[in-house]
């Protein structure tokens, strides 16, 4: 059974192992190509709550609150994984704490040509906004679109 709760400082191994996965497959859509989102991953306070199966952790959500809007600053689930609803916990675990904090809205930033915009628009997020971005590199070099999504709460 898919749980989810907060994390712990002994999670940080685990997680940094399955953004590591992750990141290897993303990689093959796209690269970062300005430091500024990592800067903004490292300056701003997050909560992070993570996935579990029998205990061992397969997912992890970071989020950021900013008044009345949450923001899910990263999402990952372990590759095993994906399409078993991991994923769809995190995001209805992230949505009761924004509720919890008064927060009206939940948002994310995603890269459209890794698919996840139809991902979360299955979590109930709605496109806000979309644009090329000079940010993230595709393959070859082609330009690709940041997308800004957001779920009503
Ligand atoms: C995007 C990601 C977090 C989705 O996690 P997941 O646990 O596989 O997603 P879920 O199984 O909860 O699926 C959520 C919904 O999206 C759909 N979905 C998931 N993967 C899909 C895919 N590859 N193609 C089509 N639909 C997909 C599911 O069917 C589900 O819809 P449903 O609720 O109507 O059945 C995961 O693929 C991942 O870690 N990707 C790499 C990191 C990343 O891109 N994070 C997002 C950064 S913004």
């Amino acid at each position: 059974m898919i749980e989810v709760r907060e994390a712990e400082p002994g999670d940080r191994r685990e997680t940094a192992r399955i953004a590591r996965r992750v990141n290897a497959a993303i990689q093959k859509v796209y690269q970062v190509q300005s430091s500024g989102s990592k800067q903004r991953f490292a300056s701003t306070k997050h909560r992070q709550l993570v996935a579990t199966v029998d205990g061992a952790i397969i997912g992890a959500a970071h989020i950021a609150h900013h008044g009345e809007r949450t923001h899910l600053v990263g999402l990952f689930v372990d590759p095993d994984y994906h399409g078993c609803g991991v994923a769809g916990h995190l995001v209805e675990a992230v949505a009761q704490v924004a509720r919890k904090r008064g927060a009206k809205r939940v948002t994310l930033r995603t890269v459209r040509e890794t698919g996840n915009v139809h991902v979360f628009e299955q979590l109930g997020f709605e496109v806000i906004e979309e644009h090329e971005t000079d940010t993230v590199q595709g393959a070859g070099g082609a330009l690709l679109s940041e997308t800004s999504m957001e779920r009503l709460l």
